[in-house]
C-alpha cells in the first residue's frame, strides 16, 4: 500500500523544500518537488502546511514506581498523548530501585510498552553497581538498548555512590553507551531540605530554594569530572539554568563529550508557578526545579546556539488529588513531575518558532533529529529521507486552539498549561506508514508501536 504527502512544505534539520513525500508500507521510498504515485496511492493534501519528521522525545516516564506512589500513565494513554501531540517515538527511563534484579527491571518494563501506539525504547537506569549488575547491562546493551540512565539525586531510592558512577561510565565507554544523567548534589538537597522544614518552610514554594542552581551546577561538574576521567559520552538530562550550562561548557573546552537536554517546562513556566496559593504550586513541582523568569532567556539561547542539544518533557505524571497532595504539610513528599508528552512539540512550536525565539531547522532538530542521533536511532528516525521509517507529522500552522485537562490523552488529573494558547497543531501523524492521528484526534491503533533495537555509537 502506498501513500503519497503531497504538496505540504517539508521541514527537516538540514533541508526546507515545498515538495512530497512517498510511503511504501513502513518506509519513505521517494522524496522531491514532485513524486509520481503509483495508480492505487492514498493521498494526503498537505499543501499549506508543514511536513515534519516524526519527533521524538528522548525523557519520559510512564511505569515509575517513585516517591510512595506510581505515576499514572501507561503506555495506552501515554502513547496516544504523545502521538496527538506529533510524537512518534518515546525513550522511557527503565527506573529499578536499588535493591531489584536488572534483568527483571529490563523485562518488566518491556512488557508494558506491548500496547504502545507509538514506537519506544529505553534508558537502562543503574542504581547499583556490581558484578550481577554489570553482567545484565552487558546482556541488556546485546538487546538493543545502547543508553544508560545514572541519577546523582534521589538519595537512598536511584541514586549510585561515586564509585559505582566511575564503574558504570567506565563500563559505558567500553561498550559506547551514552549515559543519560540527573544531575544534582544529593547531600546538599538532602540538608537544605532539612534546615529549610526545620525552619517551619514546608509549602511547594520552598521546593526550589531546597535545590537552588548551584546545587544542579555542583551535579553537573561532578558528572563532567567523571566523564573526563573516564572517557565516556554523557548527557545531562532536564538541564534547567545557565549554571549548569556553564559547567558543561567548561568541560566542553577540556574535550568532555556532553550533550545537554533541557525540557519543556523550563522553557514556558517558572518557580512563580511553585508559588501559586492553596497548594497549587505542588502541580509545578519536579526535580530540578523550575526556576526564576530569569533563566528563560538563557535557556532559549542555548537552545538557538545548540550548546543544548535536544528538547524532551521528563514527562512524570501524578494526579493532583490523593498523589500530589501526599506532600500537604511537607514539600519533600510531593511526587516530582510535571506532565507534558502530549504538549511539548505543540508547547515548542509555539513559544518557540512562532514567538520567533527559535527558527523552523532548530525546532526540528531538537524535537526530533538531535534525540536520533545521539541515542542510536538515525536515520531510521529523525529524518525525512528515502529508506527512513515513514513517522510523519502534517502539521497546521494556522490551528488555534487552547490546551484544557478536559480534553487531554494523558491519564492525569491536571494540566500545568489550563487554558493556553496555542499556535499550530499536529494533524496528520504516522508512525511507520500507519495513520495514527487524524484532525487533532487519535484514531489508530494500540499495539502499533515497536520496541526500538539500538547499537552503541559512542565509542
Ligand atoms: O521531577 C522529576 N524530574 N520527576 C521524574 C524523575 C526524574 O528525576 O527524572
Ligand atoms: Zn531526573
Ligand atoms: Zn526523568
Amino acid at each position: 500500500m502506498s501513500l503519497l504527502i503531497q504538496g505540504g512544505r517539508i521541514v527537516t534539520a538540514d533541508a526546507d523544500f515545498i515538495g512530497d513525500v512517498l510511503i511504501d508500507g513502513e518506509t519513505i521510498s521517494a522524496l522531491g518537488p514532485q513524486v509520481a504515485p503509483p495508480a492505487d496511492a492514498e493521498i494526503i493534501d498537505a499543501a499549506g502546511k508543514f511536513v515534519f519528521p516524526g519527533f521524538i522525545d528522548p525523557h519520559v516516564h510512564i511505569y515509575l514506581p517513585f516517591m510512595g506512589t506510581f505515576a499514572k500513565d501507561t503506555y495506552e494513554s501515554a502513547s496516544r498523548a504523545a502521538l496527538v501531540g506529533g510524537t512518534t517515538t518515546l525513550i522511557e527511563m527503565c527506573c529499578p530501585a536499588r535493591s531489584d534484579d536488572p534483568l527483571e527491571a529490563f523485562e518488566l518494563w518491556l512488557g508494558k510498552g506491548e500496547r504502545s501506539a507509538c514506537d519506544y525504547t529505553f534508558h537502562m537506569g543503574v542504581s547499583r553497581f556490581d558484578g550481577g549488575a554489570e553482567s545484565a547491562i552487558r546482556e541488556i546493551a546485546n538487546r538493543g538498548v545502547a543508553s544508560l540512565k545514572v541519577f546523582l539525586a534521589y538519595k537512598g531510592a536511584f541514586g549510585v555512590d561515586d564509585g559505582e558512577l566511575f564503574a558504570t561510565l567506565s563500563l559505558a565507554k567500553e561498550l559506547g553507551l551514552i549515559v543519560t544523567a540527573h544531575c544534582e548534589n544529593e547531600t546538599l538537597v538532602a540538608e537544605l531540605q532539612k534546615r529549610l522544614l526545620a525552619e517551619g518552610k514546608t509549602g511547594p514554594e520552598w521546593h526550589e530554594p531546597s535545590r537552588p542552581p548551584r546545587v544542579e551546577a555542583e551535579g553537573v561538574h561532578h558528572l563532567m569530572t567523571f566523564a573526563e576521567l573516564t572517557g565516556a559520552h554523557v548527557y545531562c538530562v532536564h538541564t534547567s539554568c545557565g549554571e549548569a550550562l556553564a559547567a558543561v561548557q567548561a568541560a566542553h573546552l577540556r574535550g568532555v563529550n556532553a550533550w545537554v537536554e533541557t525540557v519543556i517546562p523550563y522553557l514556558v513556566v517558572d518557580k512563580s508557578y511553585a508559588e501559586l496559593p492553596d497548594f497549587e504550586g505542588a502541580k509545578y513541582v519536579m526535580s530540578p526545579p523550575l526556576r526564576d523568569v530569569r533563566q528563560q532567556p538563557t535557556l532559549w539561547n542555548a537552545l538557538r546556539s545548540r550548546l543544548i542539544s535536544t528538547v524532551a518533557t521528563d514527562h512524570a505524571p501524578f494526579d493532583f488529588a490523593g498523589q500530589k497532595e501526599m506532600g500537604r504539610g511537607d514539600f519533600t513528599q510531593i511526587p516530582n513531575g510535571i506532565p507534558s508528552v502530549e504538549n511539548r512539540v505543540t508547547l515548542l512550536y509555539t513559544h518557540g518558532v512562532a514567538a520567533g525565539r527559535i527558527d523552523l531547522a532548530t525546532f526540528v532538530d531538537a524535537a526530533s533529529t538531535q534525540a536520533a542521533k545521539l541515542f542510536g536511532l538515525y536515520p531510521r528516525k529523525g529524518a525525512i529521507a528515502a529508506g527512513s521509517d515513514a513517522d510523519v507529522v502534517v502539521w497546521d500552522p494556522d490551528y488555534r486552539g487552547r490546551i484544557s485537562a478536559a480534553d487531554q490523552e494523558m491519564d492525569v488529573d491536571y494540566s500545568a498549561f489550563e487554558g493556553w494558547e496555542i499556535a499550530g497543531r499536529a494533524e496528520t501523524v504516522l508512525v511507520r506508514g500507519k495513520v495514527q492521528v487524524q484532525g487533532g484526534k487519535f484514531t489508530g491503533e494500540l499495539g502499533h508501536g515497536q520496541f526500538l533495537r539500538r547499537e552503541p555509537t559512542h565509542f
